[in-house]
C-alpha cells in the first residue's frame, strides 16, 4: 500500500478525495494524504479535527474481493492492525473500543472510517480513512474533545515522526489485509479480542435505534458488539458509540 500515493498540504478531507479517486479507476492500495483537513469527517456524521502538521490523516483505497457483508470485518482488521504497528513503534499499549477506536493513554488517539461502494453484493471498493492524533498537546484539541481525545505524543511524553509511522502502518495494513484475504477473519477476531478494552465490562451502547446497556462478551463473526443483556440474551449491535 502507498507505493501510489498522492499529497495534499490542505484538503477538506482525503475521503472525499479518495472516493473521487476510486470511481475513476485508481488502484488498490492508492493512498491520499494531507497535511490539514479542513472537513474532515468521522463516523456517525461527525466532524474530524484535522489540525496542520500534527496527525496523520489518510485515505486507502481497496478492492477487496469479498462479499458486502463481510467489509465490517474489514474495518476490524484495519483496527487491529493499527493497533499492533502503533504499540510496537511507540512502545505504549494500545487498546481497541469497539468497533475500531484506538485508545493509548485512556483517550482516543486514532479513528478509522470505512466507507465502501457496492452494487446489489458486490464491492466495487472500500475507503479506509484513517485520522491518527500524533503530535498534539492538550490545547490543540478543542475544548470540547480534551476529556476524550489525545495524541501518542501526550500518552509517551515524547514526540514520532508522522512520515515513518505512516510508512509502517502501511506496511502492517498491506501485510495484514492480504493475511485476511487468505485465511479469513477468525485469527483477527482473536487479535481484535485481545487488544479490546471493553470485554467483560458494563457498557452502554448508544444506537440510532436508543441506548443498551449491557456486558461485551465479545465480537461475532460480522464485527457486530455482542451484548449480554440484564435477562442473560445477547444482543447484537451493529452501529453505535460505546460509553465504557
Ligand atoms: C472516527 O470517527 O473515529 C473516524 C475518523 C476518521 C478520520 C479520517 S482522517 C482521514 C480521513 N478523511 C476524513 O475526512 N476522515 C478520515
Amino acid at each position: 500500500f502507498g507505493r501510489e500515493a498522492v499529497y495534499f498540504d490542505a484538503i477538506a478531507s482525503t475521503q472525499n478525495e479518495a472516493h473521487r479517486r476510486a470511481e475513476a479507476g485508481a488502484p488498490e492500495g492508492l493512498v491520499v494524504i494531507a497535511d490539514v483537513q479542513t472537513g474532515g469527517r468521522g463516523r456517525l456524521g461527525r466532524s474530524w479535527h484535522s489540525p496542520p502538521e500534527t496527525g496523520i490523516w489518510m485515505s486507502l483505497v481497496l478492492r477487496p474481493d469479498v462479499p458486502l457483508p463481510r467489509v465490517p470485518q474489514l474495518t476490524l482488521v484495519a483496527a487491529v492492525s493499527l493497533a499492533d504497528t502503533l504499540a510496537a513503534c511507540t512502545g505504549l499499549s494500545v487498546g481497541i473500543k469497539w468497533p475500531n477506536d484506538l485508545l493509548a493513554g485512556g483517550r482516543k488517539v486514532c479513528g478509522i472510517l470505512t466507507e465502501l461502494a457496492a452494487e446489489a453484493d458486490r464491492v466495487h471498493y472500500v475507503i479506509l480513512g484513517i485520522g491518527l492524533n500524533v503530535n498534539q498537546t492538550e490545547e490543540d484539541f478543542p475544548p470540547e474533545l480534551r476529556a476524550r481525545a489525545g495524541s501518542l505524543a501526550m500518552a509517551a511524553g515524547r514526540s514520532f515522526s508522522r512520515v515513518a509511522l505512516a510508512q509502517r502502518m502501511l506496511e502492517g495494513l498491506e501485510a495484514d489485509y492480504d493475511d485476511y484475504l487468505q485465511k479469513g477473519f477468525a485469527p483477527f477476531k482473536r487479535r481484535w479480542e485481545a487488544r479490546a478494552v471493553s470485554l467483560g465490562q458494563r457498557v452502554v451502547a448508544r444506537t440510532p435505534g436508543g441506548d443498551f446497556v449491557g456486558i461485551a462478551r465479545g465480537i461475532d463473526d460480522d464485527g457486530a458488539l455482542l451484548l449480554e443483556q440484564a435477562n442473560g440474551a445477547l444482543r447484537k449491535i451493529y452501529s453505535a458509540d460505546l460509553d465504557l
